[in-house]
C-alpha cells in the first residue's frame, strides 16, 4: 500500500474540514475515497462539491464497500465507539474525533476491538502538536522540573454563544452529547493535562449546569485533582467567560513552567527547592529563566499525516486511540463527583457512572433545535483556533 484511501463518517463542522484537507492533498499519502453522512441535505451539497467521491448515507455500507482502508469518525461523541468497533471488524484503520466517547465503559470496548484487529487506531488530539506542550512534557520527563508539586490550568477561552448550542439537536443535551464543556471543548486540555502531568489518583469537581446558557449540561467546571506523589491540580474551564484565559502553571521542586499567550516560561532553580527550604546557609535560590514561543503548526492535518505514516510505514502515533481513555476518565470522574458531591478515587467505578448517566439521559430535555447546515469548507478550522 502506498496511499491510504480514507472514508469520512459525519461531514459536519469538523468532518467537512477533514474532507477539504484530504481532498486538496494537504495530507501526504492519504486520498479521499468516500464520504458518509446520514443527513440527505448534506449529501446533496457534498455531491456538488466532491462529484468524483462516492457518497454513503450508511456507515456500514461504506465500510464494506471495499473503497476504504481507513475511516475518520467525526459524528457526535456517542457514535465514536460503536462506529470504530464496526470499522475494526471490517479490518479498517480508525482515527476518531475527540472525545473517544461519552463513557469509559464504551471506550474500553473500542480499545479492545482496536487491539484485537491489530489496525492503527488514533484520536484527534490536535493540540499535542503544539510545541509548547510538547516541551513542557519533555521538561518533566527529563527531570528538569523535579517532582511536580502543583498544576493549575485556567482554560476559559472556549467562549460559546447560545446560537452555538442551538445549532445542532444533539448539542448540550445528556441524550445527544452526554455532557457540556468537559466533553466537547475541554477534552483537548484534559488530555494535555494528563499527558504532561500524569493521571490523578482522585478527582473532586463542581460542574455548573446552564450557568451562562440555556442548556441542561455544564458550561463551567472546576476540578480539584490529587496525584499519587501528593501533588495537587486545579482545572477551571468555561464557555461563558469573555475574554477568556488560557494559562497553565506547573510548579516543580526544581523549577516552574508557565504557558500563556503563546509563550512558555521555564524558571529553573539552582537548588532543588525541597532541599533549599531546609538550608540554613543561604537565602537565595538563583533562577535561570528560559522563554520559548510557539511555532506555527497545523494540528488536525499534522495528526492526519502522522496517522497516515503510521499505517504506511509504522510510524509511532502522537495521539494513540487508547490515550482517549485517560482524559475521559477525568471528565467522567468530574461528573460523578459533581453528581454525588463526593471525591472520586480512580480507577473509576464505570458501572456507577453509567447508571447515573442513564438517569440523566432519561430526564434529558427533548429539543426542537434544528441542525444548521455546516459550512462544507475548511473555514471551520480558523474558527476553532484558540489564542495560546
Ligand atoms: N478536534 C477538533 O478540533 C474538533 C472540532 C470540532 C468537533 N470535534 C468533534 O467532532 C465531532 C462532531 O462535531 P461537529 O461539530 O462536526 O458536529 P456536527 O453536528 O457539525 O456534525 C456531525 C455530523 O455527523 C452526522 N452524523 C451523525 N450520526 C451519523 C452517523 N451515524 N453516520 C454518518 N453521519 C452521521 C450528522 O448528520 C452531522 O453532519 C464531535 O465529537 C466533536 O467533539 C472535534
Amino acid at each position: 500500500m502506498n496511499t491510504v484511501k480514507v472514508g469520512i463518517i459525519g461531514i459536519g463542522n469538523i468532518g467537512s474540514a477533514h474532507a477539504s484537507a484530504v481532498y486538496s492533498g494537504e495530507v501526504d499519502g492519504m486520498t479521499l475515497a468516500a464520504l458518509c453522512d446520514t443527513d440527505q441535505a448534506k449529501l446533496s451539497i457534498l455531491k456538488e462539491k466532491y462529484p468524483s467521491v462516492p457518497l454513503f448515507s450508511n456507515a456500514e455500507d461504506m465500510m464494506k464497500s471495499g473503497l476504504v482502508d481507513a475511516v475518520i469518525i467525526s459524528v457526535p461523541h456517542y457514535g465514536h465507539p460503536p462506529l470504530a468497533i464496526m470499522a475494526f471488524s471490517y479490518g479498517l484503520h480508525v482515527i476518531t474525533e475527540k472525545p473517544g466517547g461519552v463513557n469509559c465503559s464504551e471506550v474500553k470496548k473500542m480499545i479492545v476491538a482496536a487491539k484485537t484487529s491489530g489496525k492503527v487506531f488514533g484520536v484527534m488530539f490536535n493540540q499535542r502538536n503544539n510545541s509548547l506542550f510538547a516541551y513542557a512534557k519533555e521538561l518533566i520527563a527529563s527531570g528538569k522540573l523535579g517532582d511536580i508539586k502543583r498544576s493549575v490550568w485556567i482554560i476559559t477561552n472556549w467562549y460559546r454563544k447560545q446560537c452555538y448550542y442551538d445549532s445542532g439537536s444533539w448539542r448540550a443535551t445528556w441524550s445527544g452529547e452526554g455532557g457540556g464543556v468537559l466533553l466537547n471543548q475541554a477534552p483537548h486540555n484534559l488530555d494535555l493535562w494528563q499527558w504532561i502531568c500524569g493521571m490523578p489518583s482522585s478527582v473532586y469537581a463542581e460542574c455548573n449546569v446552564g450557568k451562562y446558557h440555556k442548556i441542561e449540561v455544564e458550561d463551567e467546571a472546576t476540578i480539584f485533582a490529587e496525584y499519587p506523589n501528593g501533588a495537587t491540580g486545579v482545572f477551571i474551564t468555561s464557555t461563558g467567560d469573555y475574554p477568556g484565559t488560557n494559562r497553565l502553571e506547573i510548579s516543580g521542586t526544581k523549577g516552574k513552567i508557565v504557558i500563556e499567550n503563546g509563550k512558555l516560561t521555564f524558571s529553573s532553580f539552582l537548588y532543588d527547592e525541597k532541599d533549599f527550604r531546609m538550608m540554613a546557609e543561604t537565602d537565595k535560590n538563583p533562577i535561570e529563566v528560559t522563554e520559548i514561543c510557539d511555532t506555527a503548526y497545523n494540528g488536525h492535518v499534522d495528526i492526519l499525516k502522522n496517522f497516515t505514516r503510521a499505517i504506511l510505514y509504522g510510524e509511532k502515533l502522537l495521539a494513540p486511540g487508547e490515550d482517549s481513555l485517560n482524559e475521559l476518565t477525568i471528565s467522567n470522574a468530574a461528573y460523578l463527583s459533581s453528581w454525588t458531591g463526593k471525591k472520586i478515587s480512580l480507577p473509576l467505578d464505570d458501572e456507577l457512572f453509567d447508571s447515573l448517566l442513564k438517569k440523566k439521559i432519561e430526564t434529558s430535555l427533548s429539543t426542537d433545535k434544528k441542525q444548521t447546515s455546516a459550512s462544507l469548507s475548511s473555514d471551520y478550522l480558523g474558527k476553532w483556533n484558540t489564542n495560546w
